[in-house]
């Protein structure tokens, strides 16, 4: 196989270390859906392959969204006069439960499938719900989509209602186990991701069942640490010998060296938490609109990205209203500069540049090399017809980025690749 193309556009992308690179009236190059980076002039090699002329449109890498609930799509913006655990009683349990029902399920996740396809995330970390025929249901559709995800049936043996909680932990495993038998050589876009909902959720015998799962099988496996202060309280009644919401998860080994985990929120981690997260390598998926939506709090991104830490963004629906992670950029920005003045001036917010990072190639390394159009990164691109957001006050590439970041939704997609196939 030897697919490839050349796109031609004004490029934007990070570089290590979270530089914005930008060149003006150049090209990209993909062979076999990896990119051979980014040229002022096409080099001699690659002038046979087709130009796909985007003259004067952005070429932006896909965005990645390290955090989201499929089930909870239909609810956006509802109950957002509650806090976390008042609204996963009100509105999340009661509404996953629904997801027993095949034809529902189907009905709402065709919904989302159709708009994640549409719009600009090109990478998904999903969790699903208890149930297996939905769960594949939702695997089945994702596939569909062209985006490449990873799709999470939920394990909750515990503090949730009967008519949605498993059994007992032998039960949640053994259904994980055969969903997991399910999902083998069926998907090319789409794999499984071990999705214990919190340790509230979870019995210890669950939590030891599944970090073993996570070893023998080496899958990934995504969570959420110290989210909201009630729930941090909660957890240091369930778990006192823990010592931290960290070390409540890092004591069954999900969080350690080698292990692919990522944790959503990680509002409240204090240093020796942060330390355990950076010699861990384990990602935090930043979710700031659901941070503030469940009243949760800001997470200390200046912090977090000083110690080098793994950092992607996350929508978290329906904790957020808004799936597209330009969005979860700006809010990243807005809330690190409430968060500054507020709370702590010696923090720095965010630039446009760092946001633009952690939503393309620092949630983007969950999945490899992605986010990027540096030489060897997977091709995810889209294409941006940005001329009705442009004013005589744009006056370079940066601004013209900032104006998509903050204003552009997807009517103004004109293309999407995902690791080099073109899904319009
Ligand atoms: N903590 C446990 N479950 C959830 C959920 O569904 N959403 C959010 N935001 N936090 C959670
Ligand atoms: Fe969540």
């Amino acid at each position: 196989m030897n697919r490839g193309f050349v796109l031609k556009g004004d490029i934007c992308d990070s570089r290590a270390g979270g530089a914005l690179n930008t060149v003006q009236d150049g090209y990209v190059v993909c062979v076999d859906g990896i990119s051979q980076g980014v040229f002022h002039e096409l080099p001699e090699a690659f002038t046979h392959l087709p130009l796909i002329d985007c003259s004067h449109h952005m070429i932006v890498p896909g965005l990645v969204d390290l955090h989201t609930h499929a089930p909870q799509y239909a609810y956006r913006a509802l109950g957002m006069d509650l806090e976390l655990l008042d609204w996963l009683n009100t509105y999340t349990f009661p509404e996953e439960t629904r997801y027993g029902d095949l034809a529902y399920a189907l009905a709402q996740y065709e919904r989302i499938a159709q708009d994640l396809r549409r719009g600009p995330n090109t990478r998904c970390v999903l969790f699903g719900t208890v149930h297996l025929p939905a769960t594949e249901l939702l695997m089945e559709l994702m596939e569909k989509t062209g985006l490449i995800t990873l799709v999470g049936k939920v394990n909750m043996d515990r503090n949730a209602p009967d008519t949605l909680a498993e059994k007992d932990a032998q039960q949640s495993l053994s259904n994980t186990r055969l969903w997991l038998e399910h999902c083998k050589g069926r998907f090319t876009r789409t794999g499984p991701i071990l999705s214990p909902r919190f340790i509230p959720s979870c019995s210890d015998q669950l939590m030891e069942g599944l970090a073993e799962l996570q070893e023998q099988e080496g899958l990934p496996l995504q969570s959420h640490l110290s989210e909201n202060p009630k729930e941090c309280s909660w957890v240091g009644e369930l778990c006192p010998a823990s010592g931290s919401y960290t070390q409540a998860y890092a004591r069954f080994g999900m969080i350690a060296p080698g292990r692919r985990t990522v944790m959503a929120h990680c509002v409240w981690c204090k240093p020796e938490e942060i330390q355990l997260l950076k010699e861990s390598g384990t990602f935090v998926a930043h979710c700031p609109q659901s941070n503030a939506n469940l009243a949760s709090g800001i997470a200390p991104l200046r912090t977090y990205l000083r110690e080098g830490l793994s950092v992607g963004l996350g929508s978290d629906i329906a904790g957020g209203a808004h799936s597209s992670i330009f969005r979860a950029m700006s809010d990243a920005i807005q809330f690190s500069k409430l968060r500054w003045r507020l709370t702590d001036d010696s923090l720095a917010p965010l630039t446009v540049a760092e946001a633009f990072y952690l939503g393309t190639r620092g949630g983007g390394a969950f999945f490899g090399k992605v986010g990027s159009f540096e030489e060897g990164y997977e091709m995810d691109a889209l294409v941006i017809d940005d001329s009705d957001l442009t004013t005589p006050c744009v006056r370079s590439l940066e601004d013209r980025l900032s104006r998509i970041i903050y204003l552009s939704d997807e009517r103004q997609i004109l293309h999407k690749f995902v690791r080099g196939e073109r899904l319009f």
